[in-house]
């Protein structure tokens, strides 16, 4: 807890229309409401409202200078406060909505809070396909600045149970509508240079993007903090110590199968017993969850890097990194 944040009620919200319309209130407010998406839930604010943005940083614990993503309904909304080009287009059409984030040039005008853009000239959107994110973005028509709703450093949460275990008394609300379908934060896609650039690989596979544009993406250039700000590699961090491309547990270990490496033990779990990439994105936070309430080092079976292992692996890489103390996410 923030030391100058006196501890508050966090309202459970049913996704009815009563639950909806207390959301958008508390949203118009300037309060904090966690939202389910199709990807992880997210912890949101009106990103018009620079004191509601803040709250999201007090509220997590995390370091400032990390841009987030602004929720919008549609491609039409986005285009409120962005410039849009023909790559946006082509990807909005093909993806949106769904778990894809498009960084482009903010507009003049388009009164979305330094807070949210780190102080960027670039904005990262996305139009979430969750059908209570969009009833509620729709109710509200306007942006939602939303990083993951856990506290910095901590696992994504993909139900609002974890929401509420890590944000509780910090937060006005959670909406509560089941759990995350894909599991895995957003695609990010920067549109700002002439080729596009896989900024962080996400819940939508590089190759489905790739396919679309008939072309492949640029990397980003990881010493660059222009394109991926504030990219820490300790990130979604269990509180016990993750070793990677384990075939089997050692002794004392919990192990998070995959495919043929699927442990035998009652207390070993799997990605996907048949070896699926969507299977395991959907459940590999809330596995990590699981297995972090054992209080046993973390052995994760080798996961292939193709399709949504590339981004498995990548928060899975994350888990495992030495802990600096400026974790975030
Ligand atoms: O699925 C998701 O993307 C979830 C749900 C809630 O939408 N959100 C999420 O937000 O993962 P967050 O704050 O954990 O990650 C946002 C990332 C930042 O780490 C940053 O690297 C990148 O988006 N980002 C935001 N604005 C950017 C910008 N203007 N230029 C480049 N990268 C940006
Ligand atoms: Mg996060």
């Amino acid at each position: 807890m923030p030391e100058n944040t006196a501890p508050i009620t966090t309202e459970c919200l049913s996704p009815s229309p009563a639950g909806l319309a207390r959301a958008v209130e508390l949203l118009q407010a300037g309060a904090l409401v966690s939202f389910p998406t199709e990807t992880v839930y997210g912890l949101g604010a009106d990103a018009r409202q620079g004191k509601a943005v803040a709250a999201i940083y007090a509220a997590k614990g995390r370091p400032s200078f990390n841009p987030l993503i602004a929720h919008v309904a549609s491609a039409e909304a986005a285009q409120r406060y962005v410039r849009w080009n023909h790559w946006a287009e082509t990807l909005a059409q093909a993806f949106w909505p769904g778990p894809l984030t498009l960084v482009l040039p903010l507009k003049p005008g388009h009164g979305i809070s330094k807070l949210v853009t780190a102080g960027l000239q670039t904005l990262a959107l996305r139009v979430p396909a969750h059908p209570s994110a969009q009833k509620l973005l729709q109710a509200l028509d306007g942006p939602v600045a939303a990083p993951s709703a856990n506290p910095s450093g901590k696992i994504s949460p993909t139900r609002a149970a974890h929401v509420m275990a890590g944000l509780s008394g910090r937060i006005a609300a959670v909406l509560e509508d089941g759990s995350c379908a894909v599991g895995l934060e957003s695609t990010i896609i920067g549109l700002t240079t002439e080729t596009p650039m896989l900024l962080r690989p996400g819940g939508l596979a590089v190759e489905e993007i790739e396919a679309v544009l008939g072309q492949p993406l640029a990397n980003r250039d990881i010493h660059d903090p222009l394109t991926a700000p504030g990219q820490l590699l300790s990130h979604y961090a269990p509180q016990e110590r993750v070793r990677l491309n384990a075939t089997e547990p050692r002794a004392g270990e919990c192990y998070l199968g995959f495919g043929r490496y699927s442990g035998a033990r009652a207390s070993d779990l799997s990605l996907s017993d048949s070896g699926d990439l969507v299977e395991a994105a959907a459940n590999l936070f809330g596995q990590l969850h699981l297995l972090d309430q054992q209080g046993k080092p973390i052995a994760v079976a080798p996961i292939p890097q193709a399709g949504l292992g590339l981004a498995i692996n990548d928060r899975l890489q994350r888990a495992a990194a030495p802990r600096g103390d400026n974790a975030q996410g």
